[in-house]
């Protein structure tokens, strides 16, 4: 298939880009840049540089590829903390920039669509792991976004017979040799916990210790973006027999920001100093996500469902770019 990948010089964007074309699709990557590396799009992949605020440059996109059989819509402000101070960036910018691509996608006969979308859509759940029949409770503007852009779908589906799944991560983390995480500011434990490993840091922060968990601090279940690109791969290729889906995604086992910390010192030999801080408004104290659906539906699997392996799989890249893509 011909595949538009909208953020696909970004973290997720850029390592699903890699693995579509290893699976032999054709790919074409939209991105502004704005968190996004050029040397993170694969070579094979066309590479368009522009803004889906901008509606001429997204017509153009698709005047000028006019072959494109699905999108994988990764681009977007992704910050849920910023979200709670720049809401209009995600509850306007993030709507808008769907509406373009969307727009454009409808006009050109494009069928398929998968999004990125968020576990903070569940941000106050009421039944643990959590699964697709949850209630929607958005965290954020963040999440709101995300949830608004889906309720787009629903309708874009029986207006115009667009099939679309969308893919609820919980924590993406890992990277693959050649490609990894490189956030302006970085927000991720486990970047933040290796630039202490790097001696970028003096220490890890701890946000809040007295949660009702073993151990008193948040429990996050992490998903390697191996097994995020490759069930985006299952759900494109889906849409056609299945319809539209809606999937949690998540390795359904739990870990503490303490245990990320302990994998972290295990794997680096590095003592990685932590400082206890106040909570943050908004964090839940824990999120596990039931990805039973996409592995009955899909047949998908994690691969890395091991916090070791990720850990190992994020160190190897760190050490290699310590500075991420800059020389
Ligand atoms: N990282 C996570 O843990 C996580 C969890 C849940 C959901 N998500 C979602 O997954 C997607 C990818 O996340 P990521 O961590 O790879 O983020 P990222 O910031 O690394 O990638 C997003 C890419 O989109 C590009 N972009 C942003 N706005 C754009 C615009 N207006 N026009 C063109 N390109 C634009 C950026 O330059 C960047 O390359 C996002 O939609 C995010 O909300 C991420």
């Amino acid at each position: 298939m011909n595949i538009l990948v909208t953020g696909g010089a970004g973290y997720i964007g850029s390592i699903t880009t890699a693995e579509l074309i290893q699976a032999g699709h054709e790919v074409i990557v939209f991105d502004n840049l704005y968190q996004g590396h050029a040397e993170a799009v694969h070579p094979q992949a066309i590479f368009v540089e522009g803004d889906l605020a901008d509606r001429d440059a997204v017509k153009r996109l698709f005047d000028e590829h006019p072959y494109i059989d699905g999108i994988m819509h990764f681009a977007s402000y992704t910050l849920v903390g910023e979200s709670m101070q720049k809401p209009l960036l995600y509850l306007r910018d993030n709507l808008t920039n769907a509406a373009n691509l969307l727009e454009q996608a409808i006009a050109h006969g494009v069928k398929r669509f998968i999004l990125s979308s968020t576990a903070n859509l569940f941000d106050d759940p009421e039944r643990m792991p959590i699964d697709e029949n949850e209630r929607i409770v958005p965290g954020s503007p963040y999440g709101e976004s995300k949830f608004f852009i889906e309720r787009m779908l629903h309708w874009f589906e029986r207006l115009y017979g667009l099939r679309y799944a969308c893919l609820r991560y919980f924590n993406a983390c890992g990277n693959t040799p050649d490609r990894g995480e490189d956030h302006d500011p970085e927000t991720h434990l486990i970047p933040l916990v290796l630039q202490v490993a790097l001696e970028q840091r003096p220490h890890i922060t701890i946000y809040g210790n007295d949660y009702p968990t073993p151990d008193g601090t948040c429990v996050r279940d992490y998903i390697h973006v191996i097994d995020l690109a490759r069930a985006h791969i299952l759900a494109m290729e889906a849409l056609d027999r299945l319809g539209s889906r809606k999937y949690n995604l998540g390795n359904g086992r739990g870990f503490s920001v303490l245990e990320v910390i302990e994998t972290a010192r295990r794997v680096t030999g590095h003592p990685i100093p932590s400082v206890i801080g106040p909570r943050r408004p908004g964090d839940p104290a824990t999120l596990i996500a039931s990805s039973e659906t996409i592995r009955r539906e899909l047949g998908w699997q994690p691969r890395f469902a091991n916090i070791e392996d990720i850990m190992r799989s994020a160190w190897e890249w760190h050490q290699s770019h310590p500075h991420g893509y800059k020389a």
